[in-house]
């Protein structure tokens, strides 16, 4: 077989490129591990930036975003009982989405499929072959059969575990990490959002978020240990935890239920430089992480993946490699900017440290936040998501 762009992966990053590159005519076969279920049951976070939302509605999917997506033109913040409102349309003129990474993925799947494009789900052993040649190839197997994949490129679109990038040699790549010492305890319960809005909250206990995928679902998250096993938090026991976190309108208003997902993520901060290695381009999460705090990573996701889509229609369409060729570096530069923010965020709210000097730090900067136009402007600026 052979195609033009080969995409390991059918996330959110993969999905998407094949949308925009099938816009333009450029052939793309995706290859993905799981199966399309699987994939979709993964419930991810859910606030989307007007750049993203563009970058959708370019790709073609944006439809039932707009029909069912929240507009939310500010956020929360609550700190110890107290809380804040910071208002994005007054302050930069722009609003977020929020709507489900599962909703978005299936209707990037929906127009895949509408599209007539090829993805091979439950694809084995996907192995990269000579990218550092004009000549690279993609081997697999598939329904218990060997397959080879000819191609220009390779969209490596494959998650922080994917063989994309553990297809390079560790020399050529400079790995940038951090790892924080806490997980995130996420729930997704059948009730009704405890505010319009999304509420993060700072409280000695440790940092909460109130979030929601619609006006009768909600998303709850808390910060826990990396040791923590969820077999230990019950239902019962996370309601529990959550509500001395909260102010009292916002404990008042909760309405607790059974959950419908549970999960545990760890938080992670982590950059491969550069991210291009001859004919493989990584994009999204097989290039680089975020803590969640600040739901950076679908968009940083979407971002590569404009750069990417632009450069390799240049290719194709006006014979010029000078996106290709910048790709890397251009990607970098929003990804470092998003990844500063994702920290500062995760730094700001959570409970990281015992020291007093930390906390009372961290207390001064909320209090700057809540007080100067300049530090909100800059809060909401990022939130939003900056230019391309
Ligand atoms: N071969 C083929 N596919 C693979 C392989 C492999 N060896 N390894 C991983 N994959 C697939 C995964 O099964 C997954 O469906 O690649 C896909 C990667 O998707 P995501 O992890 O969602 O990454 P990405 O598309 O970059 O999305 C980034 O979405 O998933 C969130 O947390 C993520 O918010 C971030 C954003
Ligand atoms: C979510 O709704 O899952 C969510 C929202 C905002 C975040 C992280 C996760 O910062």
């Amino acid at each position: 077989m052979r195609t033009q762009v080969a995409i390991i992966g059918a996330g959110p990053a993969g999905l998407l490129l094949g949308q925009l590159l099938h816009k333009h005519g450029i052939d793309n076969v995706i290859l993905e591990r799981q199966t399309g279920d699987y994939v979709l049951s993964r419930v991810r976070a859910g606030v989307i930036e007007q750049v993203t939302q563009d970058l959708l509605d370019e790709a073609g999917v944006g439809t039932r975003m707009h029909r069912d997506g929240l507009v939310h033109e500010g956020v929360q913040i609550c700190v110890d009982g107290v809380r804040h409102r910071l208002s994005f349309k007054e302050l930069v003129g722009k609003s977020v989405m929020v709507y489900g990474q599962t909703e978005l993925t299936k209707d990037l799947m929906d127009g895949r499929a509408a599209a007539g494009a090829p993805t091979v789900y439950s694809a084995q052993d996907v192995a990269l072959h000579d990218v550092l040649t004009a000549r690279p190839r993609v081997s697999y197997r598939a329904e218990g059969k060997a397959h080879e994949l000819a191609c220009d490129f390779i969209a490596g679109c494959d998650g922080f575990h994917g063989v994309s990038r553990k297809s390079v040699p560790a020399s050529a790549i400079t790995a940038n990490e951090r790892v924080y010492p806490l997980g995130w305890l996420g729930i997704l319960t059948d009730t009704p959002p405890v505010s319009d809005e999304l509420i993060y909250v700072r409280h000695p206990l440790g940092f909460a978020l109130c979030s929601m995928r619609s006006p009768t679902r909600s998303r709850y998250y808390l910060q826990c240990s990396l040791a923590e096993d969820i077999e230990s938090w019950p239902d019962e026991r996370f309601w529990e935890e959550l509500k001395p976190r909260l102010d009292d309108e916002a404990r008042a208003r909760l309405v607790t239920g059974p959950s419908i997902e549970k999960s545990i993520a760890p938080l992670r901060s982590f950059v491969a430089e550069p991210m291009r290695f001859g004919a493989l381009f990584l994009a999204g999460d097989a290039a680089h992480i975020v803590p969640p705090t600040g739901a950076k990573g679908l968009n940083l996701a979407a971002s590569d993946v404009q750069y990417l889509a632009r450069a390799l229609v240049e290719h194709y369409a006006e014979k010029s490699d000078a996106g290709l060729d910048t790709y890397s570096e251009r990607a970098l530069k929003r990804v470092w900017k998003a990844e500063r923010f994702s920290w500062w965020m995760t730094m700001l709210l959570h409970r990281i440290s015992e020291n007093s000097f930390d906390r009372n730090i961290q207390l001064a900067e909320l209090d700057y936040l809540f007080r100067s136009q300049a530090a909100a402007t800059a809060f909401a600026e990022n939130y939003v998501g900056l230019p391309y």
